[in-house]
């Protein structure tokens, strides 16, 4: 009977696909979960940190005496710097890992192809975000740092004047640049949930 034949026909399609789908998909879920646990535990670290500096670092850096404000950037500005560094690369990689991995086991995993185009989105923008963080940011609190550790130009007329100044546009530049960035992490958080839910 043709009936009962394609019954037969599609319960085997369905056996093989339940047996080629079962076992990896556990396996890839572990997976899956684990890299984005991992991208996502390294964006809370570069978002909160990012925000962190633009909502109440750079404000109450404003509100210091130069004084106090030179030796708390001295001792901060550095290991903040490395914080950032380190988290925006781990997020960055675990994020291109996630991307290849869920590109390569293809659905149910893989985002629909509208899903996988915000996704692209959000990673040119984080490339972007990354430019900014390593070729801005960075070198400028180096170039704080050094400043503000060098001995203090006395006889030179109007040396401090002219440091001040330099400290000043330096810190400024710095918290327009992390502005920036954060806008930009913020455009990215929302493209990539968009991406992974549609
Ligand atoms: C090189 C850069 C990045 C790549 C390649 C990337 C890639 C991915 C991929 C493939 C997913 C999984 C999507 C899915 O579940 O179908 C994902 C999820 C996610 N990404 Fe990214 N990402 C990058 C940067 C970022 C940045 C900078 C942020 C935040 C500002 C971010 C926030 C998120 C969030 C919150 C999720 C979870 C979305 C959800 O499951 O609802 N990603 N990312």
């Amino acid at each position: 009977m043709p009936s009962s034949g394609n019954d037969a026909h599609s319960h085997i399609i369905n056996s093989e696909v339940e047996k080629k789908s079962l076992g990896p998909t556990r396996m890839a879920d572990a997976v899956f979960v684990v890299l984005l646990l991992l991208h996502v535990g390294s964006i809370i670290a570069w978002m909160g940190g990012a925000t962190l500096f633009v909502s109440v670092l750079a404000p109450s850096l404003r509100r210091m005496s130069p004084a106090s404000r030179g030796e708390f950037t001295l001792s901060v500005l550095p290991s903040y710097m490395r914080f950032i560094g380190g988290s925006s690369i781990a997020a960055a990689v675990a994020g291109a890992a996630l991307y290849a991995y869920i590109t390569q086991m293809g659905p149910p995993l893989a985002p629909s192809s509208s899903g996988l185009t915000y996704i692209q989105i959000g990673a040119v923008v984080t490339l972007i975000v990354l430019l900014i963080a390593f070729g801005v940011l960075i070198p400028t609190s180096r170039k704080l740092v050094g400043l503000l550790k060098q001995p203090q130009k006395q006889g030179a007329p109007g040396g401090d004047a002219v440091m001040s100044a330099q400290v000043a546009s330096l810190q400024k530049r710095l918290g327009m640049a992390a502005r920036l960035g954060v806008f930009l992490l913020a455009l990215t958080f929302i493209l990539m949930i968009v991406g992974a839910s549609i």
